[in-house]
């Protein structure tokens, strides 16, 4: 009888952490490739994007002479490529605007920023 409870717990116990594997998270499955886009602010990611990768040429003082006069700097001036549909196409390079940032190559944005920026115009647009 004593057998078989110890039997018993081992089992159990054996079962259990068996089972607590089935519990995967994506972060630990694939370090790095997650792509957060829940929550994203303007203030936040889309304004990183921006200053980090088109602000240099789409800033106001730069924009007439390397901008294509096109001045990205601030959400209000932003909202009008938003809404026009300019700022999306440009970066997902779907052939409705020229193909940014503006490169040699025409190399993309990351496929996370842009993954952000889109679930960031599905939300609104907010000013976040
Ligand atoms: C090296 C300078 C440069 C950088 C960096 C750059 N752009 Fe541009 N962009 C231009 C120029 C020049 C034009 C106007 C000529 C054209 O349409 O190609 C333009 C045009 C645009 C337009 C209007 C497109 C259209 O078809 O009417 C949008 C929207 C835009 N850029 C967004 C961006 C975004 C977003 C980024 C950053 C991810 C970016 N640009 C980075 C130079 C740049």
């Amino acid at each position: 009888m004593k057998k078989i409870s110890i039997l018993t717990v081992c089992l159990t116990f054996v079962l259990l952490s068996v089972s607590s594997c089935y519990y995967d998270v994506e972060e630990e499955l694939y370090p790095g490739d997650a792509c957060d886009t829940t929550n994203v602010l303007f203030s936040n990611q889309v304004s990183l994007v921006l200053k980090n990768r088109c602000l240099n040429c789409h800033n106001t003082n730069n924009a007439p002479a390397i901008g294509g006069g096109v001045d990205l700097d601030g959400y209000a001036k932003l909202k009008v490529y938003v809404d026009n549909g300019k700022f999306l196409s440009s970066i997902t390079h779907d052939g409705n605007a020229s193909f940014m940032p503006q490169s040699a190559n025409n190399t993309k944005l990351p496929s996370c920023d842009i993954a952000q920026i889109t679930a960031w115009i599905n939300a609104g647009a907010p000013n976040n």
